[in-house]
C-alpha cells in the first residue's frame, strides 16, 4: 500500500489556518501534488461546520470537487492542548488512520509560540510520536518565541522530542513567488550584480502595508505587535534576500549561511512606531495598550557592499492599501541636457503582491522633444505565467 499522509493541524480555527494553510492544502490537492491525505484539525472551541468550508471564500475560482474531497478527508478534534488526558482522542483517530495506511504525519503548529513546547511534550507523552513506519515532521510558524531566550528554550525542548531534520521553522513569506524570485533575478542576470551596491544604489525601501486590522487576534497581537509579527521575520527575510552576498549554490544551507552573515551586520538607526485609531477598543486588547500596529525602521548594513545605504522598512495595519513591495532607488546621473534637469533616479521595484512582478523605471525621451521622461520596463507575473500567483 502506498504511504499516505495525515496533516495534524493545531490551531485550526485560527486566522493562519483559515487564510493560508487550508487554501495551500487545497492547491496541493488541485495540482495533484498530494493524493492520499487526511486532515485532522485541532482547537479548543466547539465547531459545527467543517473547518475546510471556512476557507472557501479565500480560494479563488474554487473547484467544488476538490473542496469536497478536503471536507470528506478531514475531521475536527476538539482538544485543549494543555491537557494531556485529552490527547487520547487524537491518538485513537491517528491509530484508526494508520490501519488504513496513513503512516506519515505532519504536525503543523499554527498556534502562538506558547503552545510549541507544551504540545510537543504532550504529543510525546501520549505516545503519539512513537511510530514504527513512515515519517513524522513538525512545522512551526513564526514568531518562534517572544525573544531570544524564549526561542532558545523552545528550541531545546523541541530537540529533545524531534530530530533537527524533522523540524521546520517556517516563514510563509518565503513561499511567495516573488520573494523566491529575488535570488533568481539577482544572481542569474549579469546586468544586476555590478549595480547592486552602495556605489549605485541610494536607498532600499521594503513596505508591507495592510488594509486589515487585527481581525479578532487581539490576545496574540497585543502581546507581540508589528515588530515581532511581521518585521523581524517577513521583512527581515526580504531584507536578507536583497542584501546578502551570492551563495555558493542557490540552495538551503548555502542561502541560510549568507543570510545570517548579512543579518548579523544590520544596525537599526531609527524607529518610529504608531497605533491605529480604535486599536484599544479591539477585543482582547488592553485599554491602555502601547503595542505598535505601525512601524518604520531605518536600518544600515555594516559591510562593504552596503555601507552608507539606508534600508527603510515600513509596515502597518489599517492602512490605505494592501501592498508588499521592495524598491531600490538608484543614484542619479549627472544631467547633460540644458532643460529637463535633474533627471529622475532609476527605480527597480519588486512587487511581492498585489500585481506580482518586477519593474524597472528608466529615463527615456518623449517624442519630438529633447527632454527626459521616466518610463517603465515591466515583468508582469500573471501576464507570463497566468493568474493566481501561488503563495
Ligand atoms: C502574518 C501576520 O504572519 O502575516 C499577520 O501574523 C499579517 O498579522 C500577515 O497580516 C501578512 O501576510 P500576507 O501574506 O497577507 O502579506
Amino acid at each position: 500500500m502506498k504511504n499516505k499522509l495525515v496533516f495534524v493541524i493545531f490551531g485550526i480555527t485560527g486566522d493562519l489556518a483559515k487564510r493560508k494553510i487550508i487554501p495551500a492544502i487545497y492547491m496541493l490537492a488541485k495540482n495533484k501534488e498530494i493524493k492520499d491525505f487526511y486532515i485532522i484539525g485541532i482547537a479548543r472551541r466547539n465547531l459545527k461546520e467543517s473547518f475546510v468550508l471556512s476557507s472557501e471564500k479565500l480560494i479563488k475560482n474554487v473547484d467544488r470537487k476538490i473542496l469536497n474531497k478536503l471536507v470528506k478527508n478531514s475531521k475536527y478534534v476538539q482538544l485543549d492542548f494543555r491537557n494531556l488526558n485529552e490527547y487520547d482522542k487524537l491518538k485513537e483517530k491517528l491509530a484508526a488512520l494508520e490501519k488504513k495506511g496513513f503512516i506519515n504525519k505532519l504536525f503543523y503548529f499554527s498556534t502562538p509560540p506558547e503552545g510549541f513546547a507544551q504540545i510537543s511534550e504532550n504529543l510525546e507523552k501520549s505516545g503519539i510520536l512513537k511510530q514504527k513506519k513512515g515519517w513524522k515532521k513538525a512545522v512551526f510558524e513564526k514568531p518562534f518565541g517572544y525573544d531570544l531566550s524564549s526561542a532558545r528554550k523552545i528550541n531545546s525542548t523541541l530537540l529533545k522530542i524531534f530530530n533537527e531534520k524533522e523540524i521546520y521553522r517556517i516563514d510563509h513569506y518565503l513561499g511567495k513567488e516573488l520573494v523566491e524570485n529575488i535570488l533568481i533575478s539577482r544572481f542569474t542576470n549579469r546586468i544586476l550584480e555590478p549595480l547592486w551596491n552602495n556605489k549605485h544604489i541610494e536607498s532600499v525601501q521594503i513596505v508591507l502595508d495592510e488594509t486589515k486590522g487585527i481581525e479578532g487576534r487581539g490576545s496574540y497581537y497585543d502581546k507581540y505587535g508589528a515588530i515581532k509579527d511581521v518585521v523581524q521575520n517577513h521583512m527581515f527575510q526580504m531584507l536578507a534576500l536583497v542584501a546578502m552576498e551570492s551563495p555558493k549554490m542557490l540552495e538551503g544551507d548555502y542561502i541560510k549561511h549568507e543570510k545570517s552573515k548579512v543579518l548579523k551586520n544590520v544596525k537599526i538607526k531609527d524607529v518610529l512606531l504608531g497605533q491605529y485609531e480604535g486599536y484599544r477598543e479591539e477585543e482582547k486588547v488592553a485599554k491602555n495598550s502601547m503595542t505598535e500596529t505601525f512601524a518604520v525602521l531605518k536600518a544600515e548594513i555594516n559591510n562593504k557592499r552596503w555601507k552608507g545605504v539606508p534600508f527603510f522598512l515600513k509596515t502597518g495595519k489599517f492602512l490605505e492599501k494592501k501592498e508588499t513591495k521592495i524598491t531600490l532607488k538608484f543614484k542619479k546621473v549627472k544631467c547633460l541636457l540644458t532643460k529637463s534637469c535633474p533627471s529622475d533616479s532609476n527605480y527597480l521595484e519588486i512587487r511581492i503582491e498585489p500585481n506580482e512582478g518586477i519593474s524597472f523605471e528608466i529615463n527615456a525621451k518623449p517624442p519630438g522633444r529633447k527632454a527626459i521622461m521616466p518610463v517603465k520596463m515591466e515583468f508582469c507575473h500573471s501576464c507570463v505565467f497566468g493568474p493566481n500567483t501561488p503563495e
